[in-house]
């Protein structure tokens, strides 16, 4: 199964409405909404009320990836403006086990993301804990970046070691996604798919955009 996640990084924010919901006519699941703290990454993005404006304008699963520095004490913010499920990252806390219990008792759905210089083994400890594993196909920061092969073969040892532990557990990938580079992922075992760029930038709007995604995912 082929879950798309359009990242509203790179929407016409004064549009935002017509833009998620023309999405999700086109075959959007997740709404992913990019969080950052001009820390973690160099570069500030959205916050809760933007991600309120999202809960607002659709019932599709709301997907918040933090990159964001010691996110612990804004989960309990993003939670209440309607987040479905939370994303932080496992190099942005010491304490990972903790930040992904927290999300779970706050009633989301939990995620644990790699950056592309960080190692599948960093997070074996808590897969348990997780709904979603995020391995990042880019340096996180900005969209239009190119995508990053050498992160494939750690998307398969993570499908492998879940499907041993938590087979459950989907995973996502984010950066660089589009036509081209997404059967490479479909292969690697990603179930979740995250793209900015080709779907509100694509030439022909987001309809052709997600329909292209789709077609490249079999569907
Ligand atoms: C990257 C963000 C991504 C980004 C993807 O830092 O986490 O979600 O918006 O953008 P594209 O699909 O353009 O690479
Ligand atoms: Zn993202």
């Amino acid at each position: 199964m082929a879950y798309f996640a359009p990242s509203i990084l790179s929407a016409d924010l004064t549009r935002l409405g017509d833009q998620i919901h023309e999405a999700v006519a086109h075959g959007a699941d997740w709404i992913h909404v990019d969080v950052m703290d001009g820390h973690f990454v160099p570069n500030i993005t959205l916050g809760t009320a933007t991600v309120a404006a999202v809960r607002q304008a659709t019932d599709r699963l709301v997907d918040v990836h933090l990159m964001v520095e010691r996110p612990e004490p804004m989960l309990e913010a993003f939670a209440q403006a309607g987040a479905d499920s939370i994303t932080v990252h496992v190099e942005a806390t010491p304490h990972i086990h903790r930040a992904l219990q927290r999300i779970r008792a706050l009633g989301c759905k939990a995620g644990v993301a790699l950056n592309p210089g960080t190692p599948a083994e960093a997070v074996f400890p808590v897969l348990h804990l997780v709904d979603v594993v995020l391995v990042m196909s880019v340096n996180p920061g900005f969209s239009g970046q190119a995508f990053l092969p050498e992160v494939l073969p750690k998307a398969r040892v993570l499908r492998q070691k879940l499907d041993e532990i938590n087979p459950q557990a989907l995973i996502q990938m984010d950066g660089g996604i589009n036509a081209q580079t997404l059967p490479q992922a479909q292969a690697a075992g990603v179930d979740v798919f995250v793209a900015a760029s080709a779907i509100f930038r694509h030439p022909q709007g987001i309809a052709a955009g997600m329909q292209a995604l789709r077609r490249a995912a079999g569907l």
